[in-house]
């Protein structure tokens, strides 16, 4: 993989279920892009870069904003919690972060208070938990459903609009308020019509000259012979139509979601870095054939840190399941694979990947089964591979990795029929081991 020069636009996806690397690749990646842009989700993510002693978790702000000189679009896909944006910002600045090529969609639609409130309002469950799905509780799902709506929508335009604010605002709160009063009255002592009119505004103004039409800006990248990187948030498996539905985000992690993300070409994307864990993990609620909740699972999330970034919640920790990967890879395109944490894997004497699912009535697939229902019934099947001990950490060569681990990234390869071109070994920037075509052998 070159990290230098000008690259052909490059999208980098998460395959699993969230929390795969990404921001650590897009991180890397940045310096050979002219821009990267978000095109989905909000403040749902929790991209985490680590440089030299400092950890940044950033959560709107694409992860390419530490990499001098590069622009970060927030594109018309994502949905924009304002304060969470300037406050991360204001991080970021006072850190000594230059964030002036940072800017956002008029056409991003905007995380109100409300939206937040309720997704509180349904994640507390009615009637002894029924509708929960385990949201970060980041106004995602809600926000995106009043952009369905229209009528209820504000956009980030409207927050420099009085007059088109109110309405919205208004419009939007007549739907709400009876769901407030009956669910959680309390609520509405911060959603005041007035109150949340001149918050809105107020954020308008201090995005200011941030506000761009962000189609028109990229189409000028690329036309002035510039290339983008873009930054898929949330992952594959929590798409809305291709993920565990019900419990998944409320957009298109993947490269299905950044042309409507964005308003460019879908054709516009030519290399697909697909992120993977060498395991996995999972927030929230729903199924997941390999979970692990023995010690090995408990010991996996001690070694590799499983807590949420956006959350803190200890993440559910499982084998890799190499039929989902694969499902997932077919879904985007991936035309390069990144394994990920490869190094939380050493010390266990035998490592496992599932390749087929047993069904109820004991056949078994190697397909991905995408009905929820069904998929939760499934049983894995698994391979048995040779476990590592040493500590891979320092490795910076594919021939220095122990042999078993090469045959886990083998295995993985063989199975998912994409090229592995980087592994990584640990969260520093210096930690990554690349290779140029495949990492096995
Ligand atoms: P929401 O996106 O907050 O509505 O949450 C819906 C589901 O997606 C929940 O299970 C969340 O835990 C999960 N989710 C959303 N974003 C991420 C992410 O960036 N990493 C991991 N899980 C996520």
């Amino acid at each position: 993989m070159m990290l230098s020069g000008t690259q052909r636009s490059t999208a980098v996806i998460g395959l699993q279920w969230g929390d795969e690397g990404k921001g650590k690749l897009v991180d890397l990646l940045a310096p050979s892009f002219d821009a990267v842009v978000r095109y989905n989700g909000g403040a749902n993510a929790g991209h985490s870069v680590v440089v030299g002693d400092e950890r940044f978790a950033l959560h709107l702000v694409p992860s390419g904003v530490l990499a001098r000189g590069v622009r970060s679009v927030i594109g018309n896909g994502v949905v924009v919690d304002p304060q969470q944006l300037l406050t991360e910002l204001e991080g970021l600045e006072s850190r000594g972060i230059e964030t002036d090529g940072l800017v956002v969609s008029s056409r991003a639609h905007v995380v109100m208070p409300y939206h937040i409130a309720e997704d509180r309002v349904r994640e507390a469950g009615i009637s002894g938990g029924m509708g929960a799905l385990g949201t970060t509780g980041r106004g995602i799902g809600p926000a995106y459903a009043d952009k369905v709506q229209r009528s209820s929508a504000v956009r980030v335009a409207d927050l420099l609009e009085a007059d088109a604010l109110r309405e919205r605002v208004a419009t939007a709160m007549a739907f709400k308020q009876p769901m407030f009063e009956r669910y959680a009255p309390e609520a509405l002592d911060n959603l005041g019509l007035d109150a949340l009119v001149e918050r809105g505004l107020a954020w308008g103004e201090s995005l200011g000259s941030r506000i761009v039409e962000s189609t028109h800006l990229l189409e000028t990248i690329l036309d002035e012979g510039g290339s983008l990187l873009f930054e898929g948030a949330n992952a594959t498996m929590l798409d809305i139509d291709h993920g565990t539905f019900p419990y998944v985000t409320s957009s298109h992690p993947g490269v299905h979601g950044i042309g409507s993300g964005t308003g460019l070409p879908p054709t516009v994307v030519e290399r697909v870095l697909g992120g993977a864990k060498a395991y996995q993990t999972r927030v929230g609620a729903g199924p997941m054939p390999t979970e692990l909740t023995d010690a090995t699972g408990e010991a996996i999330r001690e070694q590799g840190r499983e807590f949420g970034t956006t959350t803190g919640r200890p993440r559910r920790v499982g084998w890799l399941d190499l039929v989902a990967l694969r499902y997932s890879a077919r879904l985007n395109g991936v035309t390069e694979l990144a394994v990920m944490l490869l190094d939380v894997l050493a010390g266990h004497e035998e490592l496992r990947v599932c390749t087929a699912y047993r069904l109820p009535d004991g056949d078994v697939t190697d397909r991905y089964i995408p009905e929820t229902h069904a998929l939760a019934r499934c049983q894995p099947v698994f391979e048995t591979l040779q476990g590592f001990d040493t500590d891979i950490t320092g490795v910076t060569s594919i021939g220095d990795l122990p042999a078993a681990a090469r045959g886990y990234l083998d295995r993985i390869e063989s199975f998912v029929g994409v090229p592995i071109t980087v592994v990584s070994v640990g969260p520093e920037r210096t930690q990554t081991v690349y290779a140029a075509t495949g990492a096995a052998s």
